[in-house]
């Protein structure tokens, strides 16, 4: 991949060094802390199948059927959990609501929470970084998250939490029907895919959500990445494979 002045920025900011060989007509990507391996490119479009699996949706109420100014009411007046109580503001979604791509985090913290926006914070400005990495503004894309407020504590979601927020999010995504979902983290992917495997066994491979069999790619969450920095290289590869997926790599 040709990887511009902008980009080779972005991967700077995201940890990751590129060095052009001056032979070469393309950039290779060096992760800092690694100077002599070179980063593979994601799996060959026909090994991509491998991972195929499908997460069926149930059947639907009214949510199903809402636009998105009737989707956004029902969240901002939404009391089904006790989320509902120390909320500052519902954090509905934002982005291109026709975006090719759709990037799925676990739920606000407290910057989102006082904002009423998805990755604001500093997670946020490193997911914007990794979106800018791969040719992507934040505008273009759509983000949201499992659960619409905010986790006292930023403790994991509750499963009942989950159960009653996830209509909303099953409507986002059918409304946008993006290329691709991005699931960042392990709360994420665990509640789209319904599924307990680690992070690691679900990274690299290509998933298909609801009936729209919307691909779904998992990578790590940008808070982890923070926290862990050398995990930088292997996101970097995740974000490559979903690029590869978005253009139909798997088709
Ligand atoms: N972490 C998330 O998963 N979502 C947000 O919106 C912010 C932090």
């Amino acid at each position: 991949m040709a990887i511009d002045e902008r980009q080779q920025q972005y991967l700077q900011a995201m940890g990751i060094q590129t060095w052009l060989r001056r032979d070469a007509k393309e950039a290779v990507t060096i992760h800092a802390a690694q100077t002599v391996t070179v980063i593979n490119m994601p799996a060959a479009p026909d090994t991509v199948n491998a991972g195929m699996e499908a997460v069926a949706l149930p059947a639907g109420n009214e949510v199903y059927q809402y636009n998105w100014d009737q989707l956004k009411n029902a969240v901002q007046q939404c009391v089904a959990c006790d989320l509902h109580r120390a909320r500052k503001n519902t954090v509905f979604g934002v982005g291109n609501e026709q975006a090719d791509w759709m990037i799925i985090g676990e739920a606000p913290g407290a910057d989102e929470d006082r904002q009423g926006e998805p990755f604001v914070g500093r997670a946020g400005q490193l997911l914007n970084n990794m979106l800018l990495a791969i040719g992507l503004k934040r505008e273009r894309v759509y983000i949201a998250n499992i659960l619409k407020c905010r986790p006292p504590n930023n403790r994991d979601p509750r499963p009942d939490e989950v159960v009653k927020c996830e209509q909303f999010l099953k409507r986002q995504v059918a409304l946008v029907n993006p290329k691709i979902i991005l699931a960042v983290g392990r709360i994420a992917a665990h509640n789209l895919l319904k599924t307990d495997s680690s992070l690691s066994q679900l990274r690299g491979r290509c998933f298909y959500y609801g009936p729209q069999n919307i691909p779904v790619v998992v990578t790590y969450h940008p808070a982890y990445l923070l926290r862990s920095p050398v995990e930088k290289r292997k996101a970097w590869q995740d974000l490559l494979f979903a690029q590869a997926v978005s253009r139909g790599a798997t088709n």
